[in-house]
Order: structure tokens, then C-alpha cells, then sequence
């Protein structure tokens, strides 16, 4: 297999190839000075591509990403597969006004008809049991709860496990579960976009742990943020934020580290607070992908 890394995300995929034995595909891309994207290969496209690009930001890649798989594909070769550690597009899965699109949908009806494969790590299923549902192509979901179970296990004594809402409490009980530590979910009521509010229940008898909290996304922080200063107020402890796909639009992560939050997220999107590496999680979940027989 090569593998060929999307700008941004060099690092990750340096340490898939050397945990998959994998060779790489060089890139070269640029915009035209009217925002178009320039993509080249090069390298030898033969046999098994694959293109490790985690879709932050997807309506600035997916355009030049497609051109991409299209270009590999023409080259010769055989299969073109994509690593996404963060999957977007998830967020709008069913009509909640006349009129609206479900984009998830649209969304994965563009990736499967330009991949043969994908992997990727915790999608944001809420409404949706599976990728299945909506994506045509092989697709392999990978957790990250082993690896972040493990990174707390070494640097946190004493960890309370906190899911900031109802969605979360299956996930966070698993880490807990992995490190036999409690467990409690918040209650959230979110009110828009950036209006989160989060209320905390009794937590005296937790009062010599540490408070974890662990989400799956970050994407404006309010979440975190809500939990973390109902946390510092009524734990009098501010908690370690643990997030797998470190979004952090605008200023949500000087907002949390204002808070006087210790701030850790996974590799899944390149980001200064990346403390938890998913090389090895991301990698089993690429074995396992058939291997196509001739
Ligand atoms: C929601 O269901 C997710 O699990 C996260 O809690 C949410 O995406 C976080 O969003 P934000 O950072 O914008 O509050």
C-alpha cells in the first residue's frame, strides 16, 4: 500500500506508513489565483492507494480531495481508499425543518462513489446506526477509547470519567470501564449553535478524584466549557478536557485553557493540543480492510 498525505496531515500519515509497512505517495498541491486547486502526484500510482485526510474544514477539501482520487485512480491504481480520522458531515442527519438538506446523505453518496474504502475514527453517529446506512463503500470504524483509557491511566490520578451529555455516557463508561474508574454523565440542553447549558449533579462523594471530561468532538468548546466552569464552581477542581477530534472552531481552545482547563485531544485532526495517539488504533482498522483477490 502507499500512502499519500493530504497537507496538514504529514505527521499522521508518516507513522501509518511506518506502522503499516507502507510506502508514500508524494503530493504536490497549490490554489490558482482564482481558488481553484492545482493536485499533482508524484509518484507511482500502482496498486492499493491510500489518502490520509481528516475532513475538518471539509468545504475546502472535498473538492480538491475528489480531484485527488479521480487523478490516483487514473494513474492506475488498483483501489483508493480513504483514511479520515475525523469523518464530517455527520451533524444534519434527518429534516428538522421543511425544506432542509439532510447533507450527511449527500455527503456520503460523494464519498462512495470516488472511494472503494474508508476508515475512520468515532463518526458522530447519533441518528444513524452505522455508516452503513448512508455510505455505499467498505468503510471500518475505529475507537479511540482504548488509547485514551491508556493515556489516562498513566498521567491522571484518580480520574472521575465525565460524559458532558447523555450521547456520551456509552463511550465514557467504556474508557471507565477499561481503567476501572467511575463514571457520571452531565445533563446538556443545548439552546444553538454556540449556546450550550450543563448542569452537574451531585458529586461530593467524587470530591478526592480528578474530573475528566471526555467528548467526542470539540467543535465551538461550548460544551467543554459549559462543563469545565460548572465543574470549577461546584467541584472546586477544574477538570483535564479529553476530546478525539479537536475542532476547535474560533476560540474555543484559548477559551478553555482560560478556564484553567488541561486541555488533551487525540491525533484524529492536527492540533497543538494532539497528547493521545490513535497510530496504532487507526492502523488495526486499515488491516482489516478486505484485501481485494485479483
Ligand atoms: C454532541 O452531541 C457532541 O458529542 C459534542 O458534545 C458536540 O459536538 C460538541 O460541540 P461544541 O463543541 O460545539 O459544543
Amino acid at each position: 500500500m502507499r500512502l499519500c498525505a493530504w497537507p496538514g496531515n504529514e505527521t499522521l500519515a508518516a507513522k501509518l506508513r511506518a506502522a503499516l509497512g507502507a510506502s508514500e505517495l508524494p503530493l504536490e498541491t497549490r490554489r490558482f489565483p482564482d481558488g481553484e486547486s492545482y493536485v499533482r502526484i508524484a509518484g507511482d500510482c500502482g496498486g492499493e492507494i491510500a489518502i490520509v485526510c481528516s475532513l475538518d474544514h471539509p468545504d475546502e477539501k472535498t473538492v480538491p480531495l475528489l480531484v485527488l482520487a479521480d487523478t490516483v485512480r487514473a494513474e492506475g491504481a488498483t483501489r483508493v481508499g480513504l483514511i479520515a480520522p475525523y469523518l464530517a458531515y455527520l451533524r444534519q442527519d434527518r429534516q428538522f425543518k421543511p425544506g432542509e438538506a439532510v447533507s450527511s446523505r449527500t455527503f456520503a453518496k460523494i464519498l462512495s462513489a470516488h472511494f472503494d474504502w474508508l476508515v475512520t475514527v468515532d463518526p458522530h453517529l447519533h441518528r444513524y446506526n452505522s455508516l452503513d446506512e448512508i455510505y455505499s463503500l467498505k468503510s471500518r470504524v475505529c475507537h479511540a477509547a482504548p488509547a485514551i483509557a491508556a493515556w489516562i491511566k498513566v498521567n491522571i490520578e484518580k480520574p472521575l470519567l465525565i460524559g458532558p451529555d447523555s450521547e456520551s455516557a456509552q463511550w465514557v463508561g467504556d474508557i471507565a470501564a477499561r481503567i476501572n474508574a467511575p463514571s457520571i454523565t452531565l445533563e446538556k440542553t443545548r439552546r444553538g449553535d454556540r449556546e450550550v447549558e450543563v448542569s452537574v449533579p451531585h458529586i461530593e462523594k467524587w470530591q478526592n478524584h480528578t474530573p475528566v471530561l471526555a467528548d467526542d468532538i470539540i467543535s465551538t468548546g461550548k460544551t467543554m466549557l459549559a462543563a469545565a466552569k460548572r465543574l470549577r464552581d461546584e467541584h472546586a477542581k477544574t477538570p483535564v478536557c479529553i476530546g478525539v477530534h479537536a475542532i476547535f472552531a474560533g476560540p474555543a481552545y484559548a477559551e478553555l485553557i482560560n478556564v484553567g482547563a488541561r486541555v488533551v485531544t487525540c491525533n484524529a485532526i492536527t492540533h497543538p493540543s494532539n497528547g493521545i495517539d490513535l497510530t496504532e488504533v487507526i492502523a488495526a482498522g486499515v488491516r482489516l480492510i478486505p484485501v481485494e483477490r485479483p
